[in-house]
């Protein structure tokens, strides 16, 4: 059987990302540009630059995912450059969530190659594409080196911890296409808590890694940062236990979460370590720290945050029963995070290499290529319009 090969674009953010995976499971090219750069020394992605450089890369991104495609065939034959979209069944792109301008370049530019190449297009939801990178189980052999995979796709039932700077979610799939909600942040999602409380800090942006290095030297008992207790509803969870919970086991866990308060807490405590109130400017609290109390408050806030996720995500194993947990999003590159999963939960998980965990074309192309053979609608090249908040 001819294999099947989507194109993936990405560019909900910062990353200008373009992808060829093929049959759903193999890696054929991956490539990336990140505007990071440019936006590190304003402590956050500015908007208008990122869309900026998603314009400059974008052509040049998709070009060489193709190209590099293209020389991968089955027979090892070389292609012609003209014929590098000769092997692409349809085109897969972000359409939302993310910030408007940067879905812009991307949706625009997948609605342009759609209608002049005529291949089908896929619009894609960024959050389930963080999810769907788990089904990559395969590489070229150039890139097998390079990316290291699970060996196996999750089955379903599947719990999905998609933890990233714009999403904190927690959602159990049945199947394909079929998904509930158990939970989400109620406010800031928690690789933007990660990002803020390392401004306070005084370190790099993007503030997860940042922080995760720091952390190694810290003590992560030093303070005692809060966590929430929510009592948020969730209709849709209800109606889920309403269903297959006939009777007996009555649990009212919340799987909702909020990262605003321990993010305050920090602030509070560092302003205290300092011995300064709210009046002096939060920029400058850094300065008056030593590397030591720097080192302690990432660990103990480090520590906290990720138990905040890993503990729902366990007791939604113990409520659900899952076959398999996968975990996705830029948060999930996080050792901490994967330390403390495969600690607490009964069952392994098959991490993803922590590249493909932060924005990219392959977990786009994954999602599309599943549309695709479901034969789930495909999506209007001369009116696909983007979604800034699209939710799950
Ligand atoms: O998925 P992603 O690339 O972009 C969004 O969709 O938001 O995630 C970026 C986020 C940033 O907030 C960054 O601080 C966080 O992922 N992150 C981490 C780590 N690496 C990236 N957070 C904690 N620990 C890490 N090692
Ligand atoms: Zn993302």
């Amino acid at each position: 059987m001819q294999q099947m090969r989507i194109l993936g674009i990405e560019s909900s953010c910062d990353e200008t990302s373009a992808a060829v995976i093929e049959d759903g499971k193999r890696l054929i090219s991956v490539v990336t540009a990140t505007s990071l750069d440019l936006h590190a020394k304003y402590g956050g992605v500015i908007p208008e630059i990122a869309a900026r450089s998603h314009i400059e890369s974008i052509m040049p991104v998709i070009e060489q995912a193709l190209a590099e495609a293209a020389k991968v065939t089955a027979d090892n034959s070389t292609k012609k450059d003209d014929n590098i979209w000769d092997n692409i069944d349809a085109i897969a792109v972000t359409y939302g969530a993310g910030l408007g301008g940067c879905l812009l370049v991307g949706v625009m530019t997948a609605r342009t190659l759609a209608i002049t190449k005529n291949k089908p297009l896929y619009a894609i939801n960024h959050v389930e594409a963080h999810a769907y990178v788990n089904f990559l189980t395969e590489a070229t052999p150039d890139l097998q080196h390079s990316y290291n995979l699970p060996n196996q796709a999750p089955v379903f039932p599947a719990l999905a911890l998609i933890v990233s700077g714009g999403h904190s979610q927690l959602v159990l799939f049945n199947d394909h296409f079929d998904y509930v909600l158990l939970g989400q942040t109620v406010d800031d999602a928690i690789g933007e808590a990660f990002d803020k409380v390392a401004k306070v800090l005084g370190l790099p942006y993007p503030g997860g890694p940042s922080i995760s290095k720091i952390a190694k030297k810290g003590n992560p008992h030093a303070y005692d940062f809060p966590k929430a207790n929510l009592n948020t509803s969730n209709p849709m969870l209800e109606s889920l236990r309403h269903a297959i919970t006939s009777s007996n086991s009555h649990t009212n866990i919340n799987y909702d979460f909020s990262f605003s308060g321990p993010k305050t807490a920090v602030l509070r405590t560092v302003q205290k370590m300092c011995g300064k109130d709210h009046s002096f400017p939060s920029f400058k609290l850094a300065e008056l720290l030593n590397d030591t109390q720097k080192a302690d408050v990432a660990a103990s806030f480090q520590r906290i945050a990720i138990e905040t996720v890993v503990d729902k995500t366990v007791l939604a194993y113990q409520e659900f029963k899952p076959k398999t947990v996968i975990i996705g999003g830029g948060v999930a590159s996080s050792p901490e995070l994967r330390r403390q999963l495969s600690e607490k939960l009964p069952i392994p998980i098959q991490y993803t290499d922590p590249k493909l965990c932060t924005d990219n074309g392959a977990m786009v192309a994954t999602l599309g290529y599943f549309k695709h053979i479901r034969k789930q609608p495909s999506s209007d090249p001369y009116s696909l319009d983007i979604q800034p908040n699209l939710s799950m």
